[in-house]
């Protein structure tokens, strides 16, 4: 991997880095400050647009072209929402954020809200995260102390107000529009799109959402350049016309079976089998990888032949995953069961699942019954086929769910079962040899409902 110095992750070493003294003593707000006194928003969204940015959270959307979405002169009030949920399994490079340097966050929030007029920001963040809460309260109440918050900020003429609120402590929390649901006091029900949040949001007003490595990004995109952000990463790839490019610095989380798990910060196209054996020090215990999620378990499987693929927007949907998702990296070593894999996957899935839309509700369900079924050794081969075409049917991509949970609930049976077959047939046969069709005694607790 070529040289790269750290922006994302370069102050949180240092001691007493969550608060405000320490953040502006190595240059925090001065961006903040310069834009303020010298851009117009337009400004600021063109500098996010030519760089390429893409969110972090996810769905890798150009970030300055979600903003170019909002209704040109709006009367207000625009409202922007910090996605801070961080719910996808292996996913912890938000909690590193808030936790050791919130004030970069939140002054490329306070950009952010500048470039695209919104006067309130809300950072739904994830319940189970304490520390952040207590550290992100502390620091926009500097913030509002030190001018740099609140009503005519640094006397430019510009307001904005940030609320905290905490999250539902559910996956689909996370899912923007179920977000602002939940934000809104209700469950949290994905909304059916369009009309897309830039249009309608939060109380039916225009509303930008984004992730919190996003917005950290926007910060040393205005501070130091499109040009600059553009050196790091991947270009488009020339043969594909959709293909944005993957440019900047990213946050991997890598965990599971590897010698030193951690957050760690590299260009967006470091392959995977550089990030485990580079940063993460090699597999443990001397054992070879049997496979790694590449981007949250949403994302599917790459198999030990597919560690050479690149972590970057492109690289995972090229070997037949979804795609890059959040970049956290879980990998599994040779002892593990890829049924076990797909069983804790779908009980994941099935238990997160809203509910709203049939295929999603009862694929998910349907699928960890079958899966409980082999587990307990009274699988059938056909079985396999039953699962694949649950995996083939339900998602956005076929075009059958309100939301992404489902494709996320899918692509971990597709890659699993087409990947690993042999494995799930030898188990089979193993198991059952005589391919009985055992029917699942119905355990008392789960009797009427499932799991
Ligand atoms: C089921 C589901 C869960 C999601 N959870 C998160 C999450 O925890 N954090 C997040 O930033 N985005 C999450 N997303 C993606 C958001 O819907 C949205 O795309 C993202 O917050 C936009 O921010 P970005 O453009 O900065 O990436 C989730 C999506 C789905 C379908
Ligand atoms: S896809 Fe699943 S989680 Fe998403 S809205 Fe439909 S039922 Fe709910």
């Amino acid at each position: 991997m070529a040289e790269f110095e750290p922006v994302l992750l370069a102050h949180i070493e240092r001691s007493g880095s969550h608060t405000l003294d320490v953040y502006q003593s190595a240059g925090g707000y001065a961006t903040l400050r310069r834009v303020l006194a010298e851009m117009q928003p337009h400004g600021v969204v063109e500098v996010v647009k030519s760089s390429s940015l893409r969110g972090r959270g996810g769905a890798g959307f150009p970030t300055g072209l979600k903003w170019t979405f909002l209704p040109k002169d709006h009367p207000g009030p625009i409202y922007m929402c910090i996605n801070a949920d961080e719910s996808e399994p292996g996913t912890f490079n938000n909690r590193v954020l808030m936790e050791e340097d919130p004030h970069q966050m939140i002054e490329g929030a306070i950009l952010a809200c500048y470039a695209t007029r919104a006067t309130t920001a809300y950072l739904y963040l994830r319940y189970e995260y304490p520390l952040c809460l207590e550290r992100l309260q502390a620091a926009l109440d500097e913030c509002y102390a030190a001018g740099l918050l609140g009503e005519n900020i640094l006397g430019s003429g510009y307001s904005l107000n940030i609320y905290i609120h905490r999250g539902a402590a559910a996956y689909i929390c996370g899912e923007e529009t179920g977000l602002i649901e939940s934000l809104e006091g209700k469950r949290a029900w994905p909304r059916i799109k369009p009309p897309f949040p830039a249009v309608e949001g939060v109380f039916h007003k225009p509303t930008v959402i984004n992730n919190v490595e996003t917005l950290c990004c926007v910060k040393h995109i205005v501070e130091r350049g499109a040009d600059w952000f553009k050196s790091i990463g991947v270009p488009p790839d020339p043969n594909n016309p959709r293909d944005a490019g993957s440019y900047g610095p990213k946050l991997y989380c890598l965990s599971g079976h590897v010698n030193r798990p951690g957050c760690y910060e590299a260009p967006l196209g470091i392959t995977c089998r550089e990030l485990i054996e580079e940063f993460g020090g090699g597999v443990w215990k001397g054992r070879q990888a049997k496979a790694a999620i590449p981007g949250g378990i949403s994302m599917g499987l790459l198999t030990a032949d597919e560690l050479d693929t690149p972590l970057d927007f492109s690289g995972p949907g090229k070997v037949g995953c979804l795609g890059l998702g959040t970049a956290a990296v879980v990998v599994m070593d040779e002892t593990v069961s890829m049924v076990d894999f797909l069983y804790n996957s779908t009980r994941f899935f099935k238990h997160e699942s809203c509910g709203q839309c049939t295929p999603c509700r009862e694929g998910t369900g349907w699928a960890l019954d079958m899966l409980r079924r082999i587990k307990a050794g009274r699988g059938r081969l056909v079985d396999l086929d039953l699962l694949l075409e649950i995996g083939d049917s339900i998602g956005i991509i076929p075009g059958t769910t309100i939301c992404g949970l489902a494709d996320g609930a899918a692509w971990p049976i597709k890659n699993a079962i087409r990947k690993f077959r042999g494995e799930f047939e030898d188990y089979i046969k193993h198991t059952n040899p005589q391919g009985y069709m055992v029917t699942d005694p119905v355990p008392l607790e789960l009797a009427g409902a499932h799991e």
